[in-house]
């Protein structure tokens, strides 16, 4: 919809809401208290009202039975640093958010470093990144198990949207050129489905295409694959092809994988990554004729419940599924692009010009923890959010990545302002509750958002925003779902 539509509709808003603000802004409680009024008076959903304990991980993981329709493969999905993961475990909570976040400004800083390295010869400065590298830092916080080999073993990797080669750890390797996982290392010599893939095959030029390898194939026989990421981690080894089994229906002979010899760095100590991007070698190309590039996903509320990755279906949310465009840009043509059009908050459309999203473009990224939005966005966003929560008291944010924190010390309940994003075709993400504040110490939660630095900043729709949702990727049909309350 465009945002003429809304100009009306603004004025109004502006009578009704701002000035009033003015006329008490003498008092702050009597300010807040008429503008959570003139919010609870409104017809939309403008409020959650949250009970903080809802916002915690259970110390014991729950799992859901998830899926209404049975025709699809469902992978349970279990957040990486959580009690349903079965990966180990150790820090402390909030250092672990510490890390999240660390990570994730990295990663975005590859993203934009990868899409303005396309455009224009000048690179981020703040971080290395070989040009047309297929990787990003990070690489999602939510694992799913997968099997590979004859006998079957099975591996818990991480899933990303934003990675085109699946890759595990693989013998021989040993400490110095391993990270220590949970799962034994995977042994090609002991699977008899397993071979090489080699030098001289166009698979092999294609992945070094993708990847930006630029290995000598003369000094070997099978095609080497080598990955780099933000912060000088890496894998590097073989690329082969071995039985992938997703389920005891959902077997796939000669699936195309890294078989890496020698990697190093913080993946969290999963056995690898599963590449869900939509290049030619990653799990979503090489699954084509049986899934058709149908995937979708729901991202659990906590870490400690379950949500799933479906391949095939929609795996079958309660509501019904919203869809938006799904768009390629050639200069990116790993990424999933989509039309953001709008921000509301309090069920109130903000007055941000649709040039403001247009100018960026946005992606959608199951690895991205926290959504980037164009400065002048966010900051609309910012402060229509901070006014609906006026009544409480603004904490300094822990993190750089965060300007607006609050401290909700002797709280149970807080009313949070819902906040949608508006995508082209009408369709609303209407983020759920869990996916509005990160926590980031005991009492103090902020704004799950960020602003990019510049408008001209791809913009990233990141997970935390997408948490309980189904996501549908219909790469074929050319079209992103949402559907709200799937995981459970
Ligand atoms: C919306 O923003 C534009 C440009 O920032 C401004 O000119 C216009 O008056 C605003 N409209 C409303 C209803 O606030
Ligand atoms: C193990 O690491 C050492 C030191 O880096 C190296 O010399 C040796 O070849 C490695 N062994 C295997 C089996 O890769
Ligand atoms: C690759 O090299 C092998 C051994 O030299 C040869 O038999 C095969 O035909 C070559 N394949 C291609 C596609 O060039
Ligand atoms: C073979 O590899 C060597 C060393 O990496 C390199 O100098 C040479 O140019 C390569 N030859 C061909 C035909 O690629
Ligand atoms: C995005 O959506 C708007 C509103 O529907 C439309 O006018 C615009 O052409 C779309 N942009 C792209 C790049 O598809």
């Amino acid at each position: 919809m465009a945002i003429i539509n809304y100009s009306a509709y603004f004025l109004f808003l502006l009578l009704s809401t701002v000035l009033p603000l003015f006329l008490f802004s003498c008092s702050e409680k009597v300010e807040a208290y008429r503008f959570g009024e003139m919010f609870a008076n409104h017809q939309l959903h403008t409020f959650h009202v949250v009970s903080l304990s809802s916002l915690q991980p259970a110390a014991v993981c729950s799992t859901s039975a998830q899926g209404s329709k049975n025709i699809c493969k469902l992978l349970p999905v279990a957040h990486k640093y959580g009690p349903c993961s079965p990966l180990k475990k150790g820090k402390s909570k909030f250092s672990i958010a510490r890390q999240i976040l660390i990570d994730d400004e990295n990663r975005v800083k590859s993203i934009h470093s990868k899409i303005s390295n396309k455009q224009s010869p000048v690179a981020d400065s703040t971080i290395t990144l070989p040009a047309n590298s297929g990787a990003y830092l990070g690489t999602g916080n939510f694992v799913v198990n997968i099997g590979i080999g004859t006998p079957e073993k099975k591996f818990t990797v991480a899933f990303d949207t934003g990675s085109d080669l699946t890759w595990i750890q693989c013998l021989p390797c040993n400490a110095s050129q391993c990270y220590s996982q949970q799962d034994p290392y995977f042994n090609p010599s002991a699977s008899s489905t397993y071979s090489n893939i080699p030098c001289n095959s166009s698979v092999c030029t294609q992945l070094q295409l993708i990847l930006g390898d630029t290995l000598s194939c003369n000094t070997t026989t099978t095609c080497q694959y080598q990955i780099f990421y933000g912060d000088s981690s890496f894998s590097q080894g073989d690329f082969a092809t071995d039985t992938l089994t997703l389920s005891s229906s959902d077997v796939f002979p000669d699936f195309q994988f890294g078989c890496g010899h020698n990697n190093q760095g913080l993946f969290g100590s999963t056995d690898g990554l599963l590449g869900l991007s939509r290049d030619q070698i990653s799990l979503v190309s090489q699954t084509v004729q049986r899934y058709g590039k149908l995937f979708s996903y729901c991202l659990p509320p906590t870490s400690s419940s379950t949500g799933f990755l479906a391949f095939g279906c929609e795996a079958g949310s309660s509501s019904t599924l919203q869809y938006t465009p799904l768009l390629t840009n050639q200069n990116d043509p790993l990424s999933y692009y989509l039309n953001m059009t709008g921000i509301s908050v309090g069920g109130q459309m903000l007055n941000i010009s649709e040039s403001v999203f247009t100018t960026s473009g946005t992606i959608i990224d199951s690895g991205t923890v926290i959504t980037r939005l164009a400065p002048t966005a966010y900051s609309a966003l910012r402060s229509a959010f901070r006014q609906g929560m006026s009544k409480y008291p603004m904490a300094p944010s822990p993190n750089s990545i965060f300007d607006t924190c609050y401290d909700f010390s002797g709280y149970s309940t807080v009313d949070l302002p819902t906040i949608g994003l508006n995508f082209e075709g009408d369709t609303d993400l209407n983020v759920d509750q869990s996916g509005t504040l990160f926590q980031a110490s005991s009492t103090v939660y902020c704004l799950a958002f960020a602003g990019n630095s510049a408008d001209t900043d791809l913009g990233i729709l990141g997970n935390t925003q997408q948490l309980t949702f189904e996501v549908v990727y219909d790469v074929e049909g050319a079209k992103l779902g949402f559907g709200a309350g799937a995981c459970s």
